[in-house]
């Protein structure tokens, strides 16, 4: 007898899992600085058009793959034609990957929860946190010591990832989000109304969105509204597929699609006002222009940030709590959902249970990320986060849109999220995802592709092996990985297994 497969437990528990990946880091560190530097509100154009043509379409695509073949990724490309398993498996690798050093990250936010009830980075922020806290080492190849806090905050995000996924679908994942994602919407309404009310947050928030519209006719702009699309809503790592082949024979997808896109797209909003307000408040109390306090990723939550904190004295202890945990939550709920993108995999593949993979790929996912807990690990995050996210995200999106669209056929996915949705997907949909996606996937490869020849990434900082070796070297071994599991064996009626789970 075949097992069945795992379910949710309710409708409402998949949407939640779903945005639980999608809002992640991304949207509070990226989506503010991306809004603010590419046009301000005129970059809503670029925006709006690239979840159309790409972000929402691929959503269905892969929401309507996964329940229609009801597997994870490699096992529903296996389904819908073997020749493509490899495909199934690339981004399986790549979420694995991800997950070691996102991990890390969640340690740096958990170090600096505890950090902010003595505010104990004190008045030089900058060298706190690369200096002492990091202790980054001269260049990658110099690995220096392990960074104990930052390996104990490791040890306890596995812990919590590895608990959650052994739970399993609907006793882990599911709940997991039920309880964070309100409470992380929760905690950034708080920062939001508060942070807007703080003297010098109308500064900050005119400058967010003063449209410059001469930006909308900058390629470069277009790109980048794609590329945030892309990764805020975790498209191309296998999440999706997974997430939708644990619904019920009977679901919503089309309208789940529209939701999820919104509701990620809302909270990416709600995070930009909130971002903003806070640094008009920095810029005013310290008399500078907010070109000077603006900006994003490690640099605006470990550098800028705790130094607003700071300023605002007994109050920034708060806001400092509340932003830590808001990283910490939004984090975890992503990173779970990397977890099963890759475990599901494995578990479709060999048979095992789900409680014994799910242990061995976190010792293994362990082992990884504490190489990142050395003075070395920023290093090694900043050269495969770039490469993971330039070529092996937007290739896998590229190549799934050509091979669902024109191989296993767009238009049978689409007769099958309409025949299970309320409401239906138009013709328009094929359209987007036969052409429209494609071209302009293939134009963001390219320009990736051109710009790291002609200037290879870190502007010199990195010598040529470190970027051969953990940039390229990385990506090709995700795809020499890929391949080589697709052609092991599937346990026994796994394949031909797709209907038996009645519901
Ligand atoms: N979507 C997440 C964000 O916006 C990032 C992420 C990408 C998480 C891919 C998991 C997988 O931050």
């Amino acid at each position: 007898m075949e097992q069945k497969r795992e379910q949710w437990g309710s409708k409402i528990g998949f949407i939640l899992a779903v945005v639980g990946s999608a809002v992640g880091l991304g949207n509070i560190w990226r989506y503010p600085y991306l809004l603010y530097s590419n046009g301000g509100g005129a970059f809503l154009i670029p925006y709006f058009v690239a979840l159309f043509t790409a972000g929402i379409p691929l959503v269905l695509l892969e929401y309507g793959f996964g329940h229609k073949f009801r597997g994870s990724s490699p096992l529903s490309f296996a389904r819908a034609n073997k020749k493509f398993e490899w495909l199934g498996w690339w981004p399986s690798f790549s979420s694995f990957i991800i997950l070691t050093y996102y991990t890390m990250i969640l340690s740096w936010a958990m170090n600096f929860l505890t950090f902010s009830f003595g505010q104990s980075w004190g008045v030089d922020t900058d060298s706190f946190f690369f200096n002492d806290f990091l202790r980054i080492s001269s260049g990658p190849f110099d690995i220096a010591g392990m960074r104990w806090p930052i390996f104990i905050g490791i040890t306890l995000i596995w812990a919590i990832n590895w608990f959650i996924s052994y739970k399993g679908v609907s006793g882990g994942i599911e709940k997991l989000n039920k309880v964070l994602l309100p409470t992380l919407i929760g905690i950034m309404v708080i920062i939001v109304v508060r942070g807007v009310t703080l003297p010098g947050a109308t500064l900050g928030l005119n400058k967010l969105f003063t449209p410059d519209w001469s930006k909308v006719t900058e390629l470069g702009v277009w790109i980048d509204a794609y590329g945030q699309v892309f990764f805020s809503l975790s498209l191309a790592m296998g999440i999706l597929i997974t997430y939708s082949s644990y619904l019920p024979k009977k679901s919503d997808l089309n309208n789940s699609a529209f939701m999820t896109a919104f509701a990620n797209s809302g909270f990416e909003f709600l995070c930009a006002i909130g971002v903003f307000g806070i640094l008009g408040f920095m810029a005013t109390t310290q008399g500078v222009p907010i070109e000077d306090v603006a900006s994003q990723s490690i640099g605006l939550a470990f550098v800028a940030f705790p130094k607003v904190f700071s300023l605002m004295g007994p109050l920034g202890t708060v806001f400092g709590v509340l932003f830590f945990a808001s990283l910490v939550f939004a984090g975890l709920t992503s990173s779970i959902s990397l977890m099963e993108a890759f475990a599901s995999a494995v578990v479709d593949k060999t048979g095992s249970s789900r409680k014994k993979i799910v242990t061995i790929t976190a010792i293994v996912g362990y082992l990884v990320s504490v190489l990142y807990a050395t003075g070395a690990g920023l290093y090694f995050l900043d050269i495969i986060d770039n490469f993971i996210n330039s070529f092996s995200i937007v290739v896998v999106g590229l190549l799934e849109a050509i091979i669902i669209g024109w191989v296993v056929g767009a238009d049978k996915i689409r007769k099958h999220t309409n025949s299970v949705s309320i409401y239906r997907i138009g013709k328009w949909w094929e359209i987007m995802v036969k052409f429209v996606t494609p071209a302009i996937l293939i134009y963001m490869v390219g320009s990736n592709i051109i710009n790291e020849l002609s200037n290879p990434y870190g502007g010199g900082d990195y010598p040529s092996s470190a970027l051969m070796l953990l940039g390229w070297g990385v990506v090709g071994a995700i795809i020499v990985l890929a391949v080589i599991s697709s052609t092991t064996k599937w346990k026994k009626g796994v394949l031909e297994d797709i209907d038996s789970e009645e519901v």
